[in-house]
């Protein structure tokens, strides 16, 4: 039972540049379109204007510069993993931030195909392919330390599940604060 529980709270904490990297990209955001304006052969845009260079650059550099922090510090905490000199810091942190917006981007492309607007509620299309893809670069770029930190059950069904209610937090605290014109 400790072990499931330092296990969750383990994965939850290595995938702080992925959650961060959403809150990121909408500090950052706004300039630049990455679908240049353009629309699909469907006539919708490709990916509407929530998506710009700034948020998805900005939002992946920050993250994972905040994510190399975190990892350095748990340097302080040897009991956890084989941790990590900076490159290796930055490379699972920067894997995680870029597959997080990189997913982000797809779950919008595939929300505009459905006809979604942008800022429309996409349900786990906002949810789910930022996790995913976040891993699924770090499984590429980083294999090792996917394996060890977040190939387990109980690490999957921890992100998967906790997912959306903390989405669903950042966001209503996104509204409060004047920074999303929509609560979710
Ligand atoms: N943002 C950005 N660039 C990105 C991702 C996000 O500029 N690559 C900013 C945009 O200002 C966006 C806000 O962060 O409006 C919130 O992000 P998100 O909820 O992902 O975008 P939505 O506006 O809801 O658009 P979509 O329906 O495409 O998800
Ligand atoms: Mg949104």
């Amino acid at each position: 039972m400790v072990e499931v529980i330092v296990q969750a709270l383990q994965s939850l904490y290595l995938f702080i540049p992925a959650f961060a990297a959403n809150s990121a990209a909408v500090i950052s955001g706004g300039h630049g379109k990455m679908d240049f304006g353009k629309n699909f052969p469907d006539g919708r845009r490709i990916l509407g204007d929530g998506k710009t260079w700034s948020g998805f650059l900005g939002g992946s550099l920050m993250a994972g510069l905040l994510g190399v922090i975190l990892y350095l510090l748990l340097l302080a905490f040897p009991v956890f993993l084989n941790y990590p000199d900076i490159y290796h810091a930055a490379l699972g942190s920067l894997a995680l931030s870029f597959g997080s917006l990189t997913g982000d981007t797809l779950g919008s492309f595939v929300k505009r195909r459905i006809g979604i607007q942008r800022g429309g509620k996409g349900y786990l299309l906002d949810q789910l392919p930022f996790v995913l893809v976040a891993l699924l670069f770090l499984a590429i770029i980083y294999n090792s330390f996917f394996m060890e930190a977040f190939f387990n059950l109980v690490s999957i069904v921890v992100l998967v599940v906790v997912t959306p209610p903390l989405h669903k937090a950042v966001n209503v605290l996104g509204y409060k604060l004047n920074k999303k014109e929509v609560p979710w």
